[in-house]
């Protein structure tokens, strides 16, 4: 074949594994041409038809896929000194600050994931702290999406982008940033989800990008300053919090740590929801078991009532299950090193791709997978299979799962609970979930979806 012939170098280590055939000099990059045929089902197509693991071609450059829960598991949890994380962080630097672990390896990983305020052991004292003024915030929220939805249906998540981004700033910096801020955002996420879909060399930031950099990080900046300029004041933000406990961040560190969490939460977090809403939307009797629930928490239930609310859990648990927000990721083999790995001897660098499409919809762990049945979590098995184990793992598992996973499934559930508390929200209806999916930002994004609120 002339692909192997011309590729012979590349070829050889992985010519034992299955794969669909490559075709040069396009490789298999043609199965991921035209609208239906979006990455991560073909990536979950391969493991249909040819098990956990098989190469993948995109033109001349292979791609190690896994769709199988050992070989995932020993990338992400047992093996992670072999392996290493480029994605997003090559994307992203220019874009970010070097202050998340999200981009980093080794020891500057180590030094960021345990200095950063998400892991310490105040947080679920953060949490608890913002949960009156966050539903304070959401419930104004939602007023008004009923006055902007009482003629018809609008897009929903490009508005929970926009709710997502105010409630994060409250619970980041005290409270909601400007206009600006939030389109210095997200410019500068367009400008990352740019560089992170394009090939080598990937597009410059360019002047405007800069200037907007710098702005967005000189006004988180000005919060650092302002909070640290009142040491005494007891406010319970996360960056108050965080200078209060002496982070040993860095003010340049600190300040972009809370930029960061809108980077993080504010595309995945809108993109579960609306995921969750449609599923509820479409299947009345589940809604109906989640609103009852809802319903019977107190007026100011406390972060204990609302983690103990199973319904809404499970529910929460189903939409994440079947349709997660970022379905795939990415490792590579440490640069210098080639490692044994899946039967072959992986070169140095080795591309590999994590997805979790699949396992998540997987026969026999999962019956009838394409159920949305969140009854499926009762009798033990939320605590079976916990977020980021073998078959769930929506925000990423071992050392490296999600740094926001806490955060983003607390205000999730916080989310769902003041909306459905009060408000009936119709979701997609008469629409096709498929239809308008987009990917940014490393985020699997339902953007057709529309959505009407009315207060019950
Ligand atoms: C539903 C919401 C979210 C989803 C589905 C999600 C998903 C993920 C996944 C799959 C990973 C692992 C990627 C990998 O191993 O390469 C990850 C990592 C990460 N997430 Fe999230 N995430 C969410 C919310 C958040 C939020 C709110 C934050 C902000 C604090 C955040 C910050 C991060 C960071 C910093 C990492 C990298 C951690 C590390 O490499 O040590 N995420 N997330």
């Amino acid at each position: 074949m002339i692909f192997e012939r011309v590729h012979a170098k590349s070829y050889a280590p992985y010519a034992d594994l299955p794969g669909p055939s490559p075709i040069f000099p396009f490789g298999n990059a043609m199965d991921f041409i035209g609208k239906s045929h979006r990455p991560w089902e073909v990536f979950a197509s391969y493991g249909e038809r040819f098990g956990g693991k098989c190469v993948a071609w995109l033109f001349g450059s292979p791609i190690l896929v896994l769709n199988d829960a050992d070989l995932i598991g020993d990338v992400l949890c047992r093996r992670t000194v072999d392996f290493y994380k480029d994605e997003p962080g090559v994307a992203l630097i220019p874009v970010l600050t070097r202050s998340s672990p999200n981009i980093n390896n080794g020891a500057e990983w180590t030094r960021t994931r345990t200095q950063s305020p998400m892991t310490q052991p105040w947080i679920g004292h953060w949490l608890e702290a913002q949960l009156s003024d966050v539903r304070e915030l959401l419930e104004g929220w939602f007023k008004r999406m009923e006055t902007m939805t009482a003629a018809q249906a609008i897009p929903l998540q490009a508005k929970l982008q926009r709710i997502t981004f105010d409630s994060f700033s409250v619970g980041a910096v005290g409270s909601v940033l400007s206009d600006k801020m939030y389109e210095d955002f997200m410019t500068l996420a367009s400008q990352g989800s740019k560089r992170m879909t394009s090939l080598k060399p990937k597009p410059e930031l360019g002047a405007v990008g800069q200037s907007t950099r710098k702005r967005f990080l000189n006004g988180l900046g000005k919060y650092y300053d302002a909070a640290s300029a009142n040491p005494n004041d007891s406010p319970s933000d996360l960056l108050s919090l965080a200078l209060r406990h002496h982070s040993r961040l860095p003010r340049e560190e600190l300040a972009a740590e809370m930029g960061n969490v809108f980077y993080g939460g504010c595309f995945s977090v809108p993109s579960t929801l609306v995921s969750a809403l449609y599923l509820l939307s479409s299947h009345p009797a589940e809604a109906k078991k989640v609103i009852a629930a809802v319903r019977d928490l107190d007026d100011d239930f406390d972060l204990k009532a609302l983690n103990s609310c199973e319904p809404l859990d499970f529910a929460l648990r189903e939409a994440m299950r079947l349709l997660p927000a970022v379905p795939m990721f990415f490792r590579r083999v440490l640069a210098t090193k080639p490692t044994e790995f899946a039967g072959c001897r992986l070169p140095a660098d080795a591309n590999i791709l994590i997805c979790n499409w699949r396992l998540q919809r997987a026969e026999p762990q999962w019956p009838r997978p394409m159920e949305y049945r969140p009854d499926r979590w009762s009798g033990g098995v939320a605590n079976e299979r916990p977020l980021g184990s073998d078959y769930f793992f929506p925000e990423g598992r071992g050392p490296r799962m999600c740094l926001g996973a806490e955060y983003s499934i607390f205000f999730m559930k916080l989310f769902l609970a003041t909306a459905l508390r009060r408000w009936d929200i119709e979701c997609g209806k008469g629409q096709n979930y498929d239809a308008g999916q987009t990917y940014f930002f490393g985020v699997r994004m339902p953007m057709g979806i529309k959505a009407r609120i009315r207060r019950r």
